[in-house]
């Protein structure tokens, strides 16, 4: 019988992780591998992944490294042909990479700011999962993490296509784990609020936006890429061997801050008459 602990340890499993040469990726690039398995690094940047690999290495891992556009299907099936040359199997993928491109109101962003999201944060997960999902299929099991956002859970003004595939994204998670659970392949995704990476740099360059963005955070910080790693190795292996489906939200309580800042501001100062 396996101990608590045990059902954390990925020794013997491989993983890739999409958009592995910084930020998040890379966060959970490295967690992976302390957590014991072998990881197929994957973006477009070499030089960031090959210095990646070393630090897997270094930890007694096998590092793969694949330089590849998300945005080109066929790119993928080649990073996936290699994966299966080089580790003979994958037991956990992490679509990961992804975008924004242009921020702003729904009236100023035109369908090309549409057309680039929907394709690199959604028709890329889609083309991964369809190209490792029946690789697991036929294998009989696997974990599927699909990096989703809060952007996904509600209205996100000045961020409309971006949320758009966010909310697409967990839409195909839950279909996915329904369509999959059978054959022993769990598919969920994870929401993560605001973290601190290339992605919000320009939002919290600005004061006036990072102090927004602060106060609209229960927990008084905005997140670091390693938060999230914890929720990434659960969803990977034995500990959540129950859980398909799901979207587990990692956002320091932002999306429960019902009414926001203010609203709370005003109302804890005592028992008000209402
Ligand atoms: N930061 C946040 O606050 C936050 C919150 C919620 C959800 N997320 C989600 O978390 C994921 C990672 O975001 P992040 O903040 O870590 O962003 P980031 O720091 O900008 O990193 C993005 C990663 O995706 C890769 N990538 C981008 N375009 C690619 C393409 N066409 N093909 C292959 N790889 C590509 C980048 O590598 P290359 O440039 O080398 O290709 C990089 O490794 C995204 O899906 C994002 O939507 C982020």
């Amino acid at each position: 019988m396996a101990s608590a602990l045990d059902l954390f340890d990925l020794k013997g499993k491989t993983a890739l992780v999409t958009g592995a040469s910084r930020g998040i990726g890379r966060a959970v690039a490295t967690g992976l591998a302390e957590a014991g398995a072998d990881v197929a690094l994957l973006a477009r940047g070499t030089t960031a992944l090959e210095r990646l690999a070393g630090e897997v290495e270094s930890l007694g891992r096998r590092a793969l490294v694949l330089t590849c556009d998300v945005n080109d299907s066929d790119q993928i099936r080649q990073a996936a042909r290699t994966t299966f040359a080089e580790f003979g199997a994958l037991d956990v993928l992490v679509n990961n990479a992804g975008g924004i491109g242009h921020a702003g109101p729904f009236l100023d962003l035109d369908f090309d700011d549409w057309r680039r999201v929907l394709r690199l944060n959604l028709e890329s997960t889609v083309h991964a999962c369809h190209v490792f999902g029946a690789h697991m299929v036929e294998r009989g099991g696997g974990s599927v993490i699909n990096i989703s956002s809060i952007a996904g859970l509600g209205g996100t003004p000045m961020l409309a296509h971006y949320a758009v595939t966010k909310a697409a994204v967990i839409s195909l998670t839950r279909t996915l784990a329904a369509e999959w659970a059978a054959a022993g392949v769990r598919v969920n995704a994870l929401a993560p609020g605001w973290v601190r990476t290339d992605l919000t740099r320009a939002f919290l360059a600005d004061p006036d936006a990072s102090a927004g963005l602060l106060a609209a955070v229960p927990s008084g910080a905005i997140g670091d890429p390693s938060d999230v790693v914890g929720s990434v190795v659960y969803l990977a292996g034995d500990a959540s061997r129950g859980v398909t489906g799901s979207c587990l939200v990692s956002d320091g309580g932002t999306t429960c801050f019902v009414g926001g800042p203010q609203l709370l501001g005003f109302l804890q100062h005592g028992r008000i008459p209402v």
